[in-house]
C-alpha cells in the first residue's frame, strides 16, 4: 500500500527526540485568548518524555521514559512544572549514560547477543496517573506503579500496595513476573469510590487478576482468572452497575520470543484475526460470563453501562487489526501508509441471559484517546470528546479534536494545519447541568513553529478559549487527569 511522508508528524517527533529539561513552576505566556476565572484546579498529564534513550531511538511509541507534566489553574494564570518518574532504570540509565533495559517495543542495540536472556524491561511509568486512596500514582501496565509526591512531583518510588502486587503465584511465575501488572486504565467507581484495576499476568500459567482498593488505600486480589494465551489487553469497562467488562482478543505475546530475547515484547505479538474475541464480564456478585464476537481490538473504551433492560453497552474504539511494530516503526519516522486504519466508534451490547452480543456503528469518524465527562463513568452518557479524523479529512491522522454525540451520530471537529493535539481532558463548569457545559485542557503541536501550547477550549462547541505556550516542547503524552482546585 502506498505510505505517505508526513512533515508535521516528522517535526513533531523530531522535535521531542531528546528529553526536555524540568521546568519548577513557571508561569505561561497567554498567546491567545483569556482564562476562564472560573476554571480553577490543576492538570496533570503522563507521556513518554522522549523518543529516544542516550542516542538510541525507541522503536515504539510506548517506550520513553514517564514525563509528568502539571499546570495549576488559578483563573487567571497558569504554573507549569514537569518531572521525569525516576524509575530505579532511569537513575540507572543516567548514571551510565546509555540505554540498558529493553523496553515494551524495544530491543536493546547489538541483536540477539545483546538480549538473550535479558528478561528484565523497563518500567516506564509513562502510561497514565490516578490519584486515590492518599497516593499519587504514575502507572505503566506492564510492572508497579510508582508514587509521586503531589508537590513536588518528585519520585518516591515503585509501589505495591503492600505487597498486594507481589507475585503470589509459584516460584516459576515469581521468575518470570516478579512484579504484578497493575494497568494504566483503573476505575473509580462512582458511588462506592472503590478503585477497581486489573493486570494480565504471563506465567507458567497466565491470569487475568482483578484487583481492589478501597477509599482508604487499602488492596486486595479480588478476582483470578485463568486465560488461554498471554492476551494484550489495555483497558476495561466498569458500568456502576459493578460489572467488570474485558476483551480477551487473539492479540497475544508470544512469551518465549519476548523473554528470550529474540524480539521486544511489541514485536512477538502475534495475531490471529481469524479468531473470535473473548468477552469476559464479571458480574458483582463474582459470576463470570464468557461471550464471544467477530475479531476486533479496542485499546481503549469510551464507557459502559447496565441498560433499562439489563443488557450491558460497551462503546469501543475498535481496530479491524492491531497494529503491528513494523507499522509503529514507521510512523516513528513519519511514515503512514495512505489507508492506514484507525479505531471507529462501536457500540456493542451484551445480553448476559441470551448469551448474545450485538454491535452497531456510533458515527462516521475514527479517534482515540477518548474522554467523558468524569461524572458518567459507567453510566448512560450523551457526548465523548477525542482526538480523531472526520470523514471529511483525507489524512489517515487523527490530528482533529472531535466532539461525538454517541445519541445521535453527530461529530463536531476542530482542526489548525500542520497541528497535532493530545488527549482531551474534561472540565466540567462548576455547577453545570448540561454534559457539554465545561472545558476541555489539552496540549498542541504546530510544526510550522515547531511549539506546544496548552488550549483551553469550550468542551460544547471546540472553541478555542485560550492558548499558552510552553516553555519547550514536550511530547503530547497520553493520559492525563483534572484535580478540582
Ligand atoms: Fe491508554
Amino acid at each position: 500500500m502506498p505510505v505517505r511522508h508526513y512533515p508535521t508528524l516528522l517535526t513533531y517527533l523530531e522535535g521531542n527526540r531528546r528529553r526536555t529539561p524540568e521546568f519548577d513552576d513557571v508561569a505561561l505566556e497567554l498567546v491567545e485568548g483569556a482564562l476562564p476565572p472560573d476554571l480553577v484546579g490543576t492538570l496533570l498529564r503522563n507521556g513518554n518524555g522522549h523518543f529516544e534513550q542516550h542516542g538510541v531511538l525507541y522503536d515504539h511509541l510506548f517506550d520513553g521514559d514517564g514525563m509528568v507534566a502539571r499546570f495549576r489553574f488559578d483563573g487567571q494564570r497558569v504554573t507549569y512544572r514537569n518531572r521525569y518518574v525516576r524509575t530505579d532504570e532511569f537513575v540507572a540509565e543516567e548514571a551510565a549514560d546509555k540505554m540498558l533495559y529493553r523496553s515494551f517495543g524495544t530491543n536493546l542495540p547489538g541483536g540477539l547477543r545483546a538480549n538473550f536472556g535479558k528478561t528484565q524491561f523497563k518500567n516506564t511509568a509513562n502510561t497514565s496517573l490516578i490519584e486515590h486512596g492518599g497516593h499519587l500514582l504514575a502507572l505503566w501496565e506492564g510492572g508497579l506503579p510508582h508514587a509521586l509526591d503531589p508537590e513536588s512531583l518528585a519520585t518516591l518510588g515503585r509501589f505495591d500496595y503492600g505487597g498486594v502486587l507481589r507475585n503470589p503465584f509459584g516460584w516459576l511465575d515469581r521468575r518470570i513476573t516478579p512484579e504484578m501488572p497493575f494497568s494504566a486504565h483503573p476505575k473509580v467507581h462512582p458511588t462506592t469510590g472503590v478503585l477497581h484495576n486489573f493486570g494480565t499476568v504471563a506465567g507458567s500459567k497466565h491470569r487475568l487478576v482483578l484487583y481492589e482498593v478501597s477509599p482508604a488505600g487499602a488492596a486486595r486480589v479480588a478476582h483470578v482468572l485463568p486465560l488461554a494465551d498471554a492476551h494484550f489487553a489495555h483497558d476495561f469497562v466498569l458500568t456502576a452497575s459493578g460489572h467488570q467488562i474485558f476483551f480477551l482478543t487473539p492479540v497475544a505475546f508470544d512469551v518465549f520470543r519476548a523473554f528470550a530475547g529474540l524480539t521486544s515484547p511489541a514485536a512477538s505479538i502475534k495475531v490471529d484475526t481469524g479468531q473470535p474475541t473473548q468477552i469476559v464480564v464479571v458480574a458483582p456478585d463474582g459470576t463470570v460470563h464468557r461471550l464471544h464476537t467477530a475479531f476486533g481490538f479496542a485499546f481503549h473504551f469510551v464507557n459502559g453501562y447496565q441498560d433499562a433492560d439489563g443488557t450491558l453497552v460497551v462503546d469501543a474504539l475498535l481496530l479491524g487489526n492491531y497494529p503491528d511494530s513494523a507499522a509503529i516503526k514507521a510512523y516513528l519516522a513519519g511514515n503512514l501508509p495512505d489507508d492506514q486504519p484507525q479505531a471507529r466508534f462501536v457500540r456493542f451490547r451484551l445480553d448476559l441471559v441470551a448469551g448474545a452480543v450485538t454491535r452497531q456503528s456510533l458515527g462516521d469518524c475514527e479517534g482515540e484517546l477518548p474522554e467523558i465527562h468524569p461524572g458518567h463513568l459507567g453510566q448512560p452518557y450523551r457526548y465523548t470528546w477525542t482526538i480523531g479524523r472526520p470523514a471529511s479529512s483525507p489524512l489517515p491522522l487523527l490530528d482533529h479534536l472531535l466532539k461525538l454525540d454517541v445519541h445521535t451520530g453527530e461529530v463536531r471537529h476542530a482542526h489548525a494545519p500542520d497541528t497535532l493535539c493530545s488527549e482531551p481532558v474534561v472540565v466540567p463548569r462548576a455547577g453545570s447541568t448540561r454534559e457539554d457545559d465545561g472545558y476541555l485542557a489539552y496540549l498542541r503541536f504546530d510544526a510550522s513553529t515547531s511549539t506546544t501550547d496548552l488550549l483551553v477550549a469550550d468542551a460544547a462547541d471546540l472553541r478555542t478559549l485560550a492558548r499558552l505556550r510552553l516553555p519547550h516542547n514536550i511530547p503530547l503524552g497520553f493520559h492525563g487527569l483534572w484535580q478540582k482546585g
